[in-house]
């Protein structure tokens, strides 16, 4: 059996910049690099995707030799890299040419048509991590995220034995005192994070067999589930701990509303204390408005905190902005009889069912004539992309849709350039777009639910005393134009220092890792 080392490995399908279908992304380059700030040693094993991670992300160090796995009765090849990403976070790269070389992460409109082999994909990153371990030294905690890393406690026993790591001797997670380890057990102590419980990967039982697990793992203690395989399950049994990214969703998740069938199983880890909401933050040195190289026009403002005196170069930010976007995208800047450019609208989201985009479009058709220009950019449900190109169609001069695509810099752009960024969702685990655009300063109109409930203050709540934009209840066309409707008077009143306020509270809103950086590692070190 292989020494440990004291390293913390993440496990995961996405990794930002290198990688990212949305906000798994995100978490998985940021939460890493916020670690390694606070003394940790942190790599981030993800699989090699050839076609999609640009070189100058990423230096491939190590080439290590190849591994075998049998899927069914075919065996599978599969080598190991070690290198860094961008920023310096150590890698750990699982190459295999058939699964990972694809053009798209999980399959075709940001991954709503999955590729039919998702389940070998990533059992194939999951045998690749413990053979990787074998090779580079046993973590102390593997940290694996979400139903695409949901076979990854699975491996780990299998290869390492049920025996949890236990280390004598405090400080072991950190750089310095890594000289002091004295670990016994045969396996490192396993973290799962939820990302979004919708997403269960769920495949035919029979295909069990062909994923070269043990039969002891079809069962309803791991990832059988009403005769299917269901991978996230598994992933959340199998773990020692469990955490989601959110406080308000944690409890969410354990109600029958939000559970996806799972709530009962985490009803019972929340009550033993097995299961944690921790905000997600973002990357505070990516998302800055006054350093982003994607955007027109930097902010020029040298504090970190802002008042009503800043709203001058704020209101310039977003007017130089929003010019040069339009411009970009054809849009003509319309203005209201007196005069006043209406508001902008920014949507950057997946088009999925839950985001609320649909009701959002159907809010907008039915509006006869909206005081609102709107930018999207999403990709996702065909009847959801199809339904924002027409409304895009119908209303040409108001309405810009860049639909289907990824599209990083024309995110960074949107935020920008936007008065009002929209994020109805039904649930949200945490959400990621609604920080970043309030770090961009736009006001919020978010569905009242996780993560948006946990980040943005409610207008419509006299006990707020700086609200950040306004909360929805009920997610359908009716709500949502109320909502719009209600910011729109803020924007024209006549007390300017109304819609001012809104901006500036906004941007003071930093969401970044500190906080949630230093929860994770009171997770890790209860474990050990
Ligand atoms: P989710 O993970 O559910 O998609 P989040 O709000 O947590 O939602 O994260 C979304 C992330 O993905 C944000 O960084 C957002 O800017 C980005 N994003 C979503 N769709 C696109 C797109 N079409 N092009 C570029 N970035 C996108
Ligand atoms: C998921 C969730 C989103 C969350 C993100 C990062 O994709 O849908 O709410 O912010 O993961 O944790």
């Amino acid at each position: 059996m292989g020494q440990f080392n004291n390293e913390i490995w993440f496990v995961g399908a996405e990794m930002a910049p290198l990688v990212k279908a949305g906000g798994l992304g995100d978490v998985m380059g940021s939460l890493p690099k916020a670690l390694l700030k606070a003394g940790m040693n942190v790599r981030v094993v993800i699989p090699y995707y050839k076609n999609i991670i640009p070189k100058d992300l990423m230096e491939v160090e190590k080439s290590y030799p190849a591994g075998t796995v049998n899927f069914g009765e075919i065996p599978f090849e599969f080598g190991v890299k070690t290198g860094f990403a961008s920023g310096g976070i150590p890698l750990v790269l699982i190459e295999q040419g058939h699964f990972f070389n694809r053009e798209e992460v999980y399959g075709a409109h940001g991954g709503a048509e999955g590729y039919k082999d998702n389940l070998w994909r990533f059992a194939m990153l999951a045998h690749g991590t413990a053979y990787a371990m074998k090779i580079l030294g046993i973590p102390l905690v593997v940290h694996a995220h979400d139903w695409s890393g949901g076979f990854v406690p699975a491996v780990v026993r299998q290869t390492l034995g049920d025996k949890r790591v236990h280390v004598e001797g405090a400080g072991v997670l950190s750089t310095k005192l890594s000289k002091h380890i004295n670990a016994k057990g045969l396996r490192p102590a396993l973290v799962f994070t939820i990302h979004n419980l919708r997403y269960q990967g769920v495949y035919g039982i029979d295909d069990f067999y062909d994923i070269g697990l043990d039969f002891k793992y079809n069962s309803s203690f791991a990832y059988e589930h009403f005769g299917t395989i269901n991978s996230l399950k598994g992933g959340i049994k199998l773990s020692d701990v469990l955490t989601t990214v959110s406080p308000t969703y944690a409890s969410e998740i354990t109600t029958h509303s939000f559970g996806f069938g799972l709530d009962g199983e985490l009803k019972n880890l929340k009550d033993e204390g097995r299961l944690k909401g921790i905000l997600n933050g973002i990357d505070l040195d990516y998302w800055n408005p006054k350093t982003d190289n994607f955007i027109y026009y930097n902010l020029n403002l040298k504090k970190n905190r802002y008042n009503l005196e800043s709203y001058k170069e704020w209101k310039n930010f977003k007017l130089k902005n929003k010019r040069a976007l339009f411009s970009e995208i054809s849009m003509p800047v319309k203005t209201d009889k007196n005069g006043v450019p209406f508001p902008l609208i920014g949507i950057v989201s997946r088009l999925a069912e839950e985001k609320g985009i649909n009701e959002l479009l159907d809010a907008l058709f039915n509006w006869n004539d909206f005081p609102f220009q709107v930018v999207i950019l999403g990709s996702g449900e065909d009847y959801i992309e199809r339904k924002a190109g027409r409304l895009s169609e119908v209303c040409k001069d108001k309405v810009y849709a860049r639909i289907g695509k990824y599209d990083e810099a024309l995110s960074h752009k949107i935020y920008a350039a936007s008065d009002i960024f929209v994020m109805p969702s039904k649930f949200e685990p945490c959400g990621l777009s609604q920080m970043i655009a309030m770090r961009y300063g736009c006001v919020i109109a978010a569905g009242d639910t996780g993560g948006l409930h946990d980040t943005v203050s409610d207008i419509s709540d006299d006990n707020i005393e700086e609200p950040t934009g306004i909360l929805i209840k009920y997610v359908d066309a009716a709500g949502i134009s109320w909502a719009l409707d209600k910011l729109y008077g803020f924007y024209i009143s006549d007390d300017i220092g109304k819609w001012c306020s809104l901006i500036v509270n906004s941007a003071n809103r930093c969401f970044g890792w500190d906080d949630s950086a230093k929860v994770y590692e009171d997770v890790y070190y209860s474990l050990l």
